[in-house]
C-alpha cells in the first residue's frame, strides 16, 4: 500500500451488505431505507420538463435561487422565523453530503464530537477524516431516551459538536421541546456546534409534532440543520438535500461544498422547486401515511413472538426478537435471510459499545403488499420457532 488508509476499520455499510444478501437469497428486502413504491407522477412529468427547457447545466453552487426561496418559504411554515435563501440556505448531495461538509466545517484536529450509542453510521468517519473522535453517549434500550447529566459529563474544553438526530434513526424516538431546551442550556457559553440531522421531519407519529433546533431560537444561532428530499419526496436516489445555518456558519460550510460537489443536479432542483410550490399537502401527510403502514406491520405481527417497539417517528420499526432466540443481530438476520427469505437490519453495526439486546431495524417505506408479505413470512418463522 502507498499510503495508510484513514478508515482502516471502516467496511461496506450494513445496509449495502444486508441488501447484497437479500438479493443473492432472493429475500425481500425490508431493510434499508429506501421506498419500493413509485414517485408522484408530477414530479417526474417535472423533471422532464426542466431537462426539455434546457436546465441541463451547472447549477449555482449555493443551489437555484427559486429552489431556496421555496424551501425558506416551508421553513417559516413548518418552524416559524424568517429564513434568507441568500445566506442560510445550501442545496447539497442528499442530507449525507450536508453532514459531512458541516462536520469538515467545524471540526478539526484533536477535536471531539458529542454523538449518541446507536447513531446513524454517517457521522463518525466524518468527524475522523477531520481528525477529530466522537465521543459517544448512550441510548440504553429499549426507551433510547437522552440522559442530558450524561452529556454534560463528557463535554470537555476540546468538545466543538454535538450531533443530534430526531426522529432517530435506528432507535426511532423523537426529541421533546424539553430535550431541546437541556441542549441549548448544555452548550450555553461553550465553543459547541449543533447539528441537527432532521432527515425524518415530516415523519412523527401519534399526533406529536417534531421540534426543530430551527424553532428553538437560541439553538437556531449555532446550529446546522440538516434535510433530506430523498425522504420527503420518497426519491432517495435524487440525492438532493440541504443544510440551513445563520450566514456566518453558512458561509464556511459553503467554501467545503463547492470543493466537493459544487452543486446539485439542475433539473431536479427545478423540479422540486416546482413541486414544493404547490404540493405542501404531499409532505404534511408523511405522517399519516407511514403511521397506518406502522400501524399495518405492528398488527400483522403482534402475537407472533416478535415484538414491536413502540415507534415514534421516522419509517423504521423496531422488533424485539429475544423471544425466539438468543443469538446476535447478525446472526438472527442471516438466519431470517436464508430461512424466512426477510432482510432486515440488525442495530448492533449502529454501536461503538452495543448493550445486551436482541434487537432488528424494519422499514415502513414499503409498499402494503411488499409488508403484508415480509409480516406473513416472519409470522411463519416465528411459528416455527417459538
Ligand atoms: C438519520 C439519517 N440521516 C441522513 C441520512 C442520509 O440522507 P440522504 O439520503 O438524503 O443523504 C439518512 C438516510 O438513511 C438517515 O437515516
Amino acid at each position: 500500500m502507498l499510503f495508510e488508509s484513514k478508515l482502516p476499520d471502516v467496511g461496506t455499510t450494513i445496509f449495502t451488505i444486508m441488501s447484497r444478501r437479500a438479493q443473492e437469497e432472493g429475500a425481500l428486502n425490508i431493510g434499508q431505507g429506501f421506498p419500493d413504491y413509485p414517485i408522484e407522477p408530477r414530479l417526474t412529468e417535472l423533471v422532464a420538463q426542466a431537462i426539455r427547457a434546457g436546465h441541463n447545466q451547472y447549477a449555482p453552487m449555493e443551489g437555484i435561487q427559486i429552489l431556496r426561496e421555496e424551501i425558506a418559504g416551508k421553513l417559516q411554515r413548518c418552524y416559524g422565523g424568517k429564513f434568507d435563501p441568500g445566506r442560510e440556505i445550501t442545496v447539497t448531495c442528499g442530507a449525507t453530503e450536508a453532514l459531512f461538509n458541516a462536520i469538515q466545517t467545524v471540526m478539526g484536529v484533536g477535536d471531539e464530537a458529542i454523538i449518541f450509542d446507536p447513531a446513524y453510521d454517517a457521522y463518525e468517519p466524518a468527524v475522523r477524516l477531520a481528525g477529530g473522535r466522537c465521543v459517544r453517549v448512550p441510548l440504553p434500550p429499549p426507551a433510547f431516551r437522552i440522559d442530558w447529566d450524561r452529556v454534560r459529563a463528557s463535554i470537555t474544553p476540546r468538545t466543538r459538536l454535538l450531533i443530534i438526530n430526531s426522529p432517530q434513526n435506528p432507535a426511532c424516538t423523537t426529541a421533546s421541546a424539553g430535550d431541546l431546551a437541556e441542549l441549548a442550556s448544555s452548550i450555553r457559553d461553550k465553543r459547541i456546534t449543533v447539528l441537527s440531522d432532521e432527515v425524518y421531519e415530516h415523519v412523527v407519529f401519534d399526533g406529536e409534532r417534531h421540534h426543530s433546533v430551527l424553532g428553538n431560537p437560541e439553538l437556531r444561532e449555532r446550529s446546522f440543520a440538516v434535510f433530506s428530499f430523498g425522504k420527503t419526496l420518497h426519491a432517495t436516489g435524487w440525492r438532493t438535500g440541504y443544510c440551513v445555518a445563520p450566514p456566518r456558519l453558512t458561509q464556511e460550510f459553503r467554501k467545503i461544498h463547492q470543493f466537493n460537489t459544487f452543486s446539485i443536479a439542475a433539473p431536479l432542483q427545478h423540479a422540486i422547486a416546482g413541486f414544493l410550490h404547490d404540493n405542501a399537502a404531499s409532505w404534511l401527510n408523511l405522517s399519516a401515511f407511514f403511521e397506518a403502514k406502522r400501524e399495518l406491520l405492528t398488527g400483522l405481527l403482534s402475537a407472533s413472538g416478535l415484538r414491536t417497539l413502540k415507534s415514534q417517528g421516522t419509517y423504521f420499526q423496531l422488533v424485539d426478537y429475544g423471544e425466539l432466540a438468543d443469538c446476535a443481530d447478525l446472526e438472527f438476520c442471516d438466519r431470517l435471510i436464508r430461512e424466512a427469505k426477510v432482510a432486515v437490519i440488525p442495530l448492533t453495526p449502529f454501536y461503538a459499545e452495543p448493550p445486551r439486546m436482541r434487537l432488528v431495524r424494519l422499514c415502513l417505506a414499503k409498499r402494503d403488499e411488499t409488508i403484508r408479505e415480509a409480516a406473513q413470512r416472519l409470522v411463519q418463522f416465528a411459528a416455527k420457532h417459538a
